[in-house]
């Protein structure tokens, strides 16, 4: 699985995301932005005061650590703390590729987590560029796409309403892709060979993903 959709937030956190977001001041974003991705950029960003992680953040590090699927999926090492962007009519954030490293953090993963309900806005799809073609993505608000910070992504312009999304990158602690969606799938099979009650194969499936992790990861 290249990407991965996940429910990160409840609908009373997203709410009060949106209204403390709601009293922030936003500057252009293109003042975080490097290279060719900058001219590419047109948006707002939420400005950080501090480097400090703020609430929200802390809400979406704590939703990210118990989300079981994000876990078995990213294999997180470090993550950023977020970048609240908002994206008003004719705002968009054209074809670009994100950086390597920021703030220290190989950026493997690329993470959106959608807060603005789909139907308040027309446009600002997520389109990330596959080898079998163009994926288009707008999620409910409180969902989250995890995808590959290594393909060529875009936001399309938004034509209606405002489309506000946290967005993040993840350091994963197992760095090749093939290798975290073998995992993935063994831990997968772990679940189902834990609700089907088989206790052998459970023991042989966890024994098979605990020593093929020991083998990659970078803790
Ligand atoms: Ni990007």
């Amino acid at each position: 699985m290249e990407f991965n959709i996940l429910p990160v937030l409840s609908p009373e956190e997203v709410e009060r995301f949106v209204t403390d977001l709601s009293r922030a001041t936003f500057v252009d974003g293109k003042a975080t932005a490097v290279g060719a991705a900058r001219e590419a950029k047109h948006n707002l960003q939420a400005e950080r005061s501090a480097a400090n992680s703020s609430a929200l953040d802390e809400t979406i590090f704590a939703a990210l650590q118990r989300n079981k699927e994000f876990q078995s999926f990213a294999f997180p090492k470090r993550i950023l703390p977020p970048s609240y962007a908002r994206y008003e009519p004719g705002m968009q954030y054209g074809t670009h590729i994100d950086g390597a490293v920021m703030g220290g953090v190989r950026t493997d993963l690329a993470m959106t987590l959608f807060l603005s309900s789909p139907e308040t806005y027309d446009g600002g799809e997520l389109v990330i560029e596959f080898a079998s073609g163009e994926q288009e993505i707008k999620l409910a608000a409180g969902e989250a796409v995890v995808y590959p910070a290594t393909t060529l992504h875009r936001v399309a312009p938004v034509t209606r309403g405002t489309r506000i999304v946290a967005v993040t990158w993840i350091q994963c602690a197992v760095r090749e892709e093939r290798v975290r969606s073998v995992l993935h799938d063994l831990s997968r099979a772990v679940s189902h060979a834990e609700a089907a009650k088989d206790a052998p194969q459970t023991l042989l499936l966890s024994k098979c993903f605990h020593n093929l992790l020991r083998c990659v990861v970078e803790p």
